[in-house]
């Protein structure tokens, strides 16, 4: 049975988490949410199988979505950018982004990142309420397409959007648009938010790694499988935190549940229903993680 822990959404409030899948026991669960991308891509059986799968699960993983090339070129793109933002001459980048550093914010609020006219390079840091949570350290970059005519191209050729459009089609029943594009750098974040939804309305996100997440040091994705159908789970939760002043969206109560560490090699996507409980595992000091983020929703 998973021990009582300490939620990192809010320290004295005690919270249930799950038990990660390991082993065996991870595999089993893997093998029902794995596809291979370019089966999905030319067997009509294959997407339909993937589409149902997502539905049922709420996470499935396309095994090599990226070309090697592609998410090289990208790579070598975002070395650049960064030497450039640590060399300190900012002139460029602040005439072609919000460049929001952990000392100098431009930007603020979700909002004004997603709808704002050019890429945003949002570092993220401690909230300032001390509360953890807050994901510090990581660098998310909104409009990564936006950086420059390479990106653009290479970027498109990772998400796949009319392929993934379709499958959501498929298996939400719904036409799902990209609401917003993101690039996540992610360079040793301990202080990730715990188990978690992102609000209730139909919601997916697909993720490309564009490097390799192979042990729990590297900060996988996590994700309790079909706990976006389980209505009365959600509830246990909501309950709990209304009474313990949580926010509303934390995946508080999930004592016995199990959840699923999803490993993958730079290449892969993974496409999950945002109604689930999810998480970021904390990373190991060194570890380092780079995924482009899609949102879709209707
Ligand atoms: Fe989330």
């Amino acid at each position: 049975m998973p021990a009582v822990m300490t939620s990192s959404a809010q320290p004295s409030v005690p919270t249930d988490k799950p038990t990660l899948l390991s082993g065996d026991a991870r595999l089993e669960r893997l093998r029902s949410i794995d596809f291979s991308f370019s089966d999905v891509l030319n067997r009509r059986k294959t997407l339909i199988r993937a589409a149902w799968a997502l539905r049922r699960h709420g996470i499935i993983c396309l095994r090599a979505a990226a070309p090697q090339a592609t998410i090289h070129a990208i790579q070598a793109d975002i070395k650049r950018l960064l030497t450039e933002i640590e060399s300190g001459d900012h002139e460029r980048l602040n005439a072609t982004t919000y460049l929001n550093l952990p000392d100098q914010r431009v930007l603020k609020g979700y909002n004004h990142f997603r709808d704002a006219d050019k890429p945003v390079i949002n570092y993220r840091v401690a909230r300032p309420d001390g509360r953890s949570g807050s994901d510090a350290g990581m660098i998310d970059i909104f409009h990564p397409e936006r950086l420059s005519d390479a990106l653009r191209d290479n970027i498109a050729a990772c998400l796949q959007e009319d392929l993934i459009r379709r499958l959501l089609l498929v298996s939400s029943l719904n036409q799902m648009a990209v609401k917003c594009r993101n690039l996540y750098l992610n360079y040793g974040v301990k202080d990730t938010r715990s188990y978690h939804c992102d609000g209730r309305s139909l919601k997916f996100k697909s993720f490309v790694y564009l490097t390799d997440v192979r042990t729990l040091n590297d900060g996988p994705y996590c994700f309790v499988p079909g706990s976006q159908r389980r209505r009365r789970l959600w509830w246990r939760s909501a309950r709990y935190n209304r009474r313990n002043k949580l926010g509303p969206f934390e995946f508080s109560q999930l004592a016995e549940e199990q959840a699923l560490p999803v490993f993958a090699n730079a290449g892969d996507m993974v496409i999950s229903c945002q109604r689930g409980a999810h998480c970021g595992h904390p990373q190991a000091a060194s570890a380092q993680r780079a995924a482009l983020v899609n949102m879709y929703q209707r």
